[in-house]
Formats: C-alpha cells, structure tokens, sequence
C-alpha cells in the first residue's frame, strides 16, 4: 500500500527534483515581477510555453509596464496577441491593467481576494501570482496539478466535477508550504507535465512514485478519470434514392434544421415508408446533439415533384453535405 507523504516531506521532494530537473530560464522566470507573471500566466492559459516565449518578449518591448498597457489602445494590445487565439484573454489583461491603475495605484495586490476581483483573474492566476510573483503562498491547481494529484492521492471521478474540483482545491491549499512557494509552483507544473504527463507518463523518473498511489496500484493510465463520452440521442432519417435517365432527383433543404439550405436526397418521413418501399441502412453521422442513421430507400414509379433532376456533373458543383455526397460517390457508376 502506499501511503501520501506528509505536505512538508511531498514539498521538500517536490524543490530537490526541481532544483535538478525542472525549468529556470523561461523568460518570465528572470527576475519575476508581478506583471510579469500575470502576462506570462495570461498567455500560458491554453496556449503551450514554447508558442508563448516568443509573445511574451515582444509584449514585454512594446508594454515595458502595468501603465504602458493601462493606456496602450486596445487595436496595439490585440495585434499583439494576434495568432494567440482566444482574443477575449488579451482584452481581459488591458481591462485588467485599468482596472489595477484605478483601484490598486498600479500595483497588483498580494492578497489573495484583491486579486480575484481582477477581471480575469480566477482562483488558480490568483495562487500563481502569489507562488510567483510573491514567493509566497498560493494554492494552484491547473491541468497538470489535476492529473498529478489524481494519480498521486487515487482520486477517483472526473476531475472537473465540483466534487473533485473540490478536493483538488482541498489537497492544494493542505499541500502548498508557507515558504519556498516558488519553487514549489514551478515544480508541480514541471513534474506535471515532464513526468506525469498526459500520454508519455515518466513513472521511472519520477520522485513521487514510492507513494504515488497510480504507480503503486498501476493505474497511471485510469487516472484521472477521463469524462464519459456523451451518449448521443439516436434518429433515423430516410432518403429517396431515385435516378431516371442518369440523373439523380434532388431537393433543396429547409433554411432551418440540419444541411440547411443545401440539395440533398429527399427526406421522408417514417410514416411514409411504406408507399415508397423498403429502407436500406446507407450510413451513420454524428451532429452535435444527435447521431443520425440515414436509410435510402429506392422508389418505384412515384411522382417527385419539389426538386430537380441532376446528372453527375451538375451534382459535384453543388453544396451538398459531407455524407450525403460520400454516398453518392461510393456509386460509383453514377458519379465518376
Ligand atoms: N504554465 C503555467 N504557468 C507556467 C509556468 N510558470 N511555467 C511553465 N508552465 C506554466
């Protein structure tokens, strides 16, 4: 059985390993500044650290400080963020320096709820800014503290759930020391994702692992547990497949619902199954609320009347969609 560390043994194991093993010259690690590390913190949110250090520098050259942001306009402090992604993070940080200008004298504050009251500045910014900033106490818990506890401490349930949120917070803030703050963030976010990564799992080197609940119970690859896929609602859908003369009758869909505005084969409805013929399952297609079984069915002698007919090479210049298409070229004689 393995038994979790005392806090104070799992940070001091946590530093040593640091101090050999983990990262020192990122550049927002080069005499840390509070701006700095906020930028830095800003930035690494969905974005990895190799992509960041080359925006982080140039932002530092044009944005040297809180007050050169706080009264940048907004079109330089976008362009600068341009390739980034997720825009809305880079009108947060300038909303944020004016926010600081005006209610903390341009300094950011070292306590912990002043800082939430940042906009965009959550629970985990907060503790970095306190660990990195501040070398001082702050609980952080992002994806790498996440898959590292779990496997650590064999939390079971997924991890974003409130109730495991819960205890990550609770782990955090029991396991977090009162000194060498950052030293000790840096290294969860090193060991979390040098070692204890999502696929490459590094268990041979890692200093954890004599207690490390998933490695003691080979479990590294059940933890955390992963969300379950959504099950989706099942729907049928029929379509008339009918060719006259090489031509394929078409229709054009609805502006709402599904393949709105686009040809497609003509849809009917369950209930009319039976005038037409019978159904053949053609394929199956997932849409974001539901999974779609299409049958085609082949109709003899019936009257069409709200589409037109189309030779193959009319059909390959229309929007149709994706599945419906790939059908239609699997007929191959039709469509070649
Ligand atoms: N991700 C978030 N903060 C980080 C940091 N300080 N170093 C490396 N990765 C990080």
């Amino acid at each position: 059985m393995s038994h979790s560390l005392t806090p104070s043994s799992f940070s001091q194991i946590l530093c040593t390993w640091q101090k050999q093993y983990g990262r020192h010259d990122l550049p927002w690690q080069i005499s840390p500044t509070a701006y700095k590390v906020f930028i830095s913190e800003m930035m690494l949110q969905q974005t990895q650290v190799t992509t960041v250090i080359g925006y982080f520098e140039r932002w530092m050259n044009q944005f040297p400080t809180l007050s050169s942001l706080a009264q940048a306009h907004l079109d330089d402090v976008m362009h600068l963020w341009q390739g980034l992604g997720y825009y809305q993070r880079a009108r947060r940080i300038h909303q944020a320096a004016q926010y600081i200008m005006t209610h903390h004298k341009g300094e950011l504050p070292q306590c912990l709820q002043a800082l939430q009251s940042i906009p965009g500045v959550g629970r985990y910014t907060a503790g970095a800014l306190l660990s990195f900033a501040y070398n001082q106490y702050g609980p952080i818990v992002d994806g790498n503290v996440r898959r590292l506890f779990c496997r650590y401490f064999g939390i079971e349930g997924v991890p974003t759930t409130r109730q495991v949120d819960q205890q990550l917070w609770d782990l955090a803030e029991r396991y977090t020391p009162t000194q060498n703050n950052r030293q000790f963030a840096q290294a969860l976010l090193d060991l979390g994702s040098q070692i204890c990564a999502p696929k490459k799992i590094q268990c041979d080197n890692c200093p954890l692992k004599s207690s490390c609940y998933a490695y003691q119970h080979n479990k590294q690859a059940d933890l955390p547990t992963k969300k379950p896929k959504k099950v989706l609602p099942e729907k049928k859908g029929y379509f008339l497949w009918t060719v006259k003369e090489n031509k394929l009758f078409l229709e054009k869909r609805p502006q709402q619902g599904i393949w709105g505005s686009l040809w497609c084969l003509p849809q009917i409805n369950e209930d009319l199954i039976e005038q037409y013929g019978t159904p053949e399952h053609a394929f199956d297609h997932k849409f974001t609320h539901y999974q779609l079984h299409a049958y085609l069915i082949y109709p003899q002698n019936i009257e069409l009347t709200r589409g037109q007919w189309f030779t193959p090479t009319e059909i390959k210049k229309l929007g149709l969609p994706a599945p419906i298409y790939k059908l239609m070229s699997k007929s191959l004689k039709f469509l070649s």
